[in-house]
């Protein structure tokens, strides 16, 4: 088994997730690299974790597929024989306006559940055995303020991460005391999520609008979520079943 302790986090070949091994490396942890389509992306990742000092596993698997978790902890285990704590930030979404409910449906709803709900679930499943061998185990789930604000890309993924902070509760009562588990809910974040999904021109006012609305006049970097991520997974020894709103001050206004 490794000595040093080891993070897993899905979704980590771009954005939130890559800064999140990259955090995790740089404090002297191996992490795991997962993406479900490009594997480019996420081999550049786990070379610039390797540059930090960390050992860095990429995994291909899709999260809404139990067999891809379960075969993602047989590889951890095979290769580290351990996971001190998990990252379910892997996501998607489809981008409808709220107003627009004929532009969602029943399969557009279950593809986003699929991933955003049941691919957390299911990657907790799978880890929990080599999770709960080590005291102080944390699961950090990544959400968003779309779950409290009625804001976001869709009606659908808003629902989605409603049901995540929902699970964050059951979870961390269920896997107390020796697993924690906490949620961290962002604004706009810079990464290519919604660059692509909004284009660059309704991107650019889209940034504008969020720091005119926030308090802090500010958006959220994939850094800043990734410091929130370090803390609740390898610290907060106290804290569990908390959603962290990491918003730069979009909720004390008018939203
Ligand atoms: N950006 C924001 O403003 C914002 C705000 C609040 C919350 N969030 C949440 O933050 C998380 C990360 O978003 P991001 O902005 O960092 O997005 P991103 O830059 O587009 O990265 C998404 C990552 O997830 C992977 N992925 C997608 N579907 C997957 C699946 N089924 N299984 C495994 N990996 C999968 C992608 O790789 P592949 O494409 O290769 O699979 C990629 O590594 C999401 O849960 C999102 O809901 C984002």
């Amino acid at each position: 088994m490794s000595e040093r302790r080891v993070c897993v986090v899905t979704g980590s070949s771009s954005g939130i997730g890559a800064a999140t091994v990259r955090r995790y490396a740089r404090e002297g942890w191996d992490v795991v690299v997962n993406f479900s389509r490009e594997p480019a992306p996420a081999q550049a990742v786990a070379a610039e974790c390797r540059a930090l000092g960390a050992q860095a596993l990429v995994v291909q698997a899709d999260v809404a597929a139990d067999a891809d978790c379960r075969r993602l902890a047989a590889e951890v285990e095979a290769r580290f024989g351990r996971a001190d704590v998990l990252v379910n930030n892997a996501g998607t979404t489809k981008f409808v306006a709220a107003g627009h409910l004929e532009g969602l449906d029943a399969a557009d709803f279950q593809r986003i559940y699929a991933v955003n709900v049941i691919g957390a679930f299911q990657m907790v499943r799978a880890l929990q055995p080599l999770l709960q061998r080590h005291p102080g185990a944390g699961i950090v789930n990544i959400s968003s303020v779309a779950s409290m604000m009625g804001i976001g890309s869709s009606l659908a993924y808003m629902a989605s991460k409603g049901a995540l902070n929902a699970l964050t509760a059951g979870l961390a009562r269920a896997l107390g005391p020796a697993i924690r588990v906490n949620a961290i809910a962002p604004g706009l974040v810079e990464t290519p999520w919604l660059q692509a999904g909004l284009g660059a021109e309704r991107y650019a006012a889209t940034v504008q609008g969020y720091k005119s609305r926030a308090a802090l006049d500010a958006v959220i970097a994939p850094e800043d979520v990734a410091d929130a991520a370090w803390w609740l997974g390898a610290g907060a020894a106290k804290t569990t079943g908390e959603v962290l709103l990491l918003d730069a001050g979009l909720r004390l206004t008018r939203g």
